[in-house]
Order: C-alpha cells, then structure tokens, then sequence
C-alpha cells in the first residue's frame, strides 16, 4: 500500500507540505469550523459530553447510520449537524423514508454520507459493494434525496488505490445506467503519513477536479507520540487552509485502551481525558495528558478502564453494534 502510494507523489502536493506548527503550554490550537466527531461509541457515556462541552471547534458529526445518538438528539443541527449515513446496501430502501420523517419532525438535514469502504472487506469495516449494485441503489435510493437543500457525498471508499478505481467504476456504471449520479463531495479515508495524505488528496483532485473534498476518518496510526502529534497539527492546518477541503473528522474519539490505531492517535487517555491531540482538535490548548498513562488525579470512571476492551452493550440496536464494529477496526487498508 505504502510502496504503491510513494510513486504517485506528485511535486505539487509535495509542495503543500506544511512546516509543522509550535503549539505548546497554553497558546490554544487554530481555531476551525470545519472540524467533526467520529462519533464511536464508549462504555463511559459521560465521554459523549467532552466533544460538545465549552467552546468545542466540533460542528458536525456522523455516527455510520441514519439515526443521531441519543446524547446529542436535543441539539439543533446549526448547533451540532448530525450527517446521516447509509452504510451499505441492507435497507437501503428505508434511508430515504427515515431521512424525510427526520426532517418532517423539524431536523434540517442539509448532507448525507453513503457507503462506507464500499470496496474494503467486512473484516476491515467494510460494506463490500460492487460498484454496479451501488450505482443502482444510488438511482433507486439515493439520488431522490439530491436536490438544492441535500448535498450529498460520493461513496466513502478506503483510501487506497482500489478505493480510487471503485469510485472510478462506481460512476461508469451510473452513466450506463442513464444517470450521472451528480455528487456535491467526495469523503476520503486515509491511515498513514502526512506525505501519502497529500499525495491521495492530489490524486483525487486531479480526477474529480471541482468537486469538495471531506476527510472523513484519518489517523497516523501505531507511531510515536511526537510524530503522531506532528502529524496531526500538519494535516489540520493543510486542511483548514485548503477551501475545498470542506470538512474533516479525525478517528479518533476514543480512549487510548480502546484504540484500534495505536494510543498515541487517540483523543482520549485511558481515564477518558482529552489527550493533546484531543484538546487541539477542540480548539483547546495541549493538556500534557499522556495518552497511555493514568493520570494522578483519580477520575470516578478510570476504575476497571485499563484494558477493558470495546463493549457494545450500549448500543440501540445488534445492527448498529455490527456497523460499529466494522467502523472500530477500519483501518486494515494502512497495512
Ligand atoms: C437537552 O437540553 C437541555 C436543555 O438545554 C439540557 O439541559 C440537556 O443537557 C440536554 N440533554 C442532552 C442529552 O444533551
Ligand atoms: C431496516 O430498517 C428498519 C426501519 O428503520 C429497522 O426496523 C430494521 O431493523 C432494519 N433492518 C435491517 C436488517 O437493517
Ligand atoms: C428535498 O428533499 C427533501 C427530502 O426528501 C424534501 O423534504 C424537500 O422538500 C426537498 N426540497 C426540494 C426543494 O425539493
Ligand atoms: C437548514 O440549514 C441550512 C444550512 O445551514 C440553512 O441554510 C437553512 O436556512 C436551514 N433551513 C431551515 C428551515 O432552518
Ligand atoms: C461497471 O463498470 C465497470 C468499469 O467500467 C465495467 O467493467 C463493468 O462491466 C460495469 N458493470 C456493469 C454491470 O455495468
Ligand atoms: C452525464 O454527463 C455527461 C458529460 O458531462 C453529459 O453529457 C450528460 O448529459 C449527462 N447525463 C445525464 C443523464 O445527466
Ligand atoms: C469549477 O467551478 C466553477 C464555478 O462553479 C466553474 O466556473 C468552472 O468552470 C469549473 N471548472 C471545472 C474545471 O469544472
């Protein structure tokens, strides 16, 4: 994967590789509005709070279904958007109806995503749909959605190269199928360097120029904290620079024991406070919170929190506890 991306670096995204940025003790991080929540969900339901408490960046979130999660349900979608997702091609028939009764009962859903890793097997979080079952459930299900108050994004493929061909295919198929299926923007998933991002995001743009870009799982998973934080305040601030790079949503909103991408890329520590990768992506300043060591302060959840593992007990549904799943250990495609 990595071998393959390195002969596709081109010398204009090498170019936009920015210095990475000094944000230390209490100088906060770049503030931005484009900046969401993975939403994954924890056996501590107080850890729902921290990514809507205070003077959160975060403005929108998608939690892989077309249902919001209960913790959020009573916020406006101007004060926190929920996005819809249809994940694969099981009930695609009801997305719709549910999106409508949703916005008929007053939420003013403006942007939906569609399948996740459609290319990517089950075992890496996958939905594992072919491009021509996918452009025909689009035509059937999706496409009466599309009009001038819905935007909607493009399949989520993996960030990899047959992702890119998936796509490719994806909308092939919709034009000999009589339909061009029209996307407002594309979503990418990516699991790696700084380097392989820019060069992924280049590539895309020079396929699909014109179209806006959202980032929607990214991570440098298993590295040292220092490159990991390099990293991420690299990405950001790429990011937020870029005007058609719209949206972004860093994986993850976890603890560290719990993390599926290696300690250090999660916003969490064990105890369930923000990292400083956390704060930054907040809006905040670093909290000196390590991400794999208990803090001295005792936390009434922390108790029992090491190496708990992923319970899915709090889960609505065994469907949704499925889909999570698959969105927990989504990030095959890096290795
Ligand atoms: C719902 O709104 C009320 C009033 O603003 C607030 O106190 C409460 O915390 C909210 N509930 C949730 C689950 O966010
Ligand atoms: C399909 O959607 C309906 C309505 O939301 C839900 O009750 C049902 O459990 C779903 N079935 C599957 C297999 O997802
Ligand atoms: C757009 O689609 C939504 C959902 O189907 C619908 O409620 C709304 O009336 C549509 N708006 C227009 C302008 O067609
Ligand atoms: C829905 O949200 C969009 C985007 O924020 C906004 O332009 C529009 O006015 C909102 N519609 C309603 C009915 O609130
Ligand atoms: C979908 O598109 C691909 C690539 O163009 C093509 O090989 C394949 O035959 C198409 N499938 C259908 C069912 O049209
Ligand atoms: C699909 O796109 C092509 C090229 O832009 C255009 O000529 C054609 O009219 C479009 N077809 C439909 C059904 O929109
Ligand atoms: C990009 O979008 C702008 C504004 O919508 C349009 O004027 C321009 O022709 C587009 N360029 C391409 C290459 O599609």
């Amino acid at each position: 994967m990595r071998t393959s991306m390195s002969k596709i670096l081109t010398a204009v995204t090498i170019a936009r590789v920015a210095l990475s940025l000094d944000v230390s003790g209490t100088t906060k991080f770049q503030s931005s509005s484009k900046r969401g929540l993975v939403y994954i969900s924890s056996e501590h339901s107080s850890d729902d709070q921290i990514w809507v408490e205070g003077n959160s960046d975060l403005t929108w979130y998608y939690d892989y279904t077309d249902i919001p999660i209960d913790a959020y349900s009573n916020r406006s979608q101007a004060e926190f958007e929920f996005v819809p997702m249809l994940w694969g091609s099981a009930n695609s028939s009801a997305f719709a109806s549910e999106i409508r009764s949703q916005m008929t009962a007053g939420r003013n859903i403006t942007h939906i995503l569609t399948f996740n890793e459609p290319d990517g097997s089950a075992s890496t979080g996958g939905s594992e749909i072919s491009p021509a079952d996918a452009a025909s459930i689009w035509i059937k299900d999706i496409e009466p959605l599309r009009n001038e108050s819905i935007k909607i994004g493009a399949p989520s493929v993996t960030g990899s190269q047959n992702g890119l061909s998936w796509l490719s295919q994806f909308f092939t198929n919709c034009t000999s199928l009589g339909t061009n299926c029209t996307v407002d923007f594309i979503p990418l998933h990516w699991y790696g360097d700084f380097q392989g991002l820019a060069s992924y995001i280049g590539q895309v743009v020079a396929s699909y120029p014109n179209t806006s870009i959202w980032i929607t799982e990214y991570a440098l998973p298993h590295s040292d904290l220092k490159t990991t934080q390099s990293f991420f305040q690299t990405s950001a601030e790429y990011f937020d620079r870029l005007d058609y790079i719209e949206r972004y949503s860093y994986f993850g909103s976890f603890r560290s024991s719990v993390s599926n991408v290696g300690p250090n890329a999660a916003m969490l520590t064990q105890d369930g406070q923000l990292t400083d990768i956390g704060s930054w992506y907040l809006g905040g300043a670093a909290t000196g919170n390590s991400p794999s060591s208990s803090s001295s302060g005792s936390s009434p959840t922390n108790s029992g929190s090491t190496g708990a593992g992923y319970k899915l007990n709090s889960w609505k549904s065994g469907l949704q506890a499925l889909i999570t799943t698959f969105a927990v250990f989504n990030f095959g495609i890096w290795f």
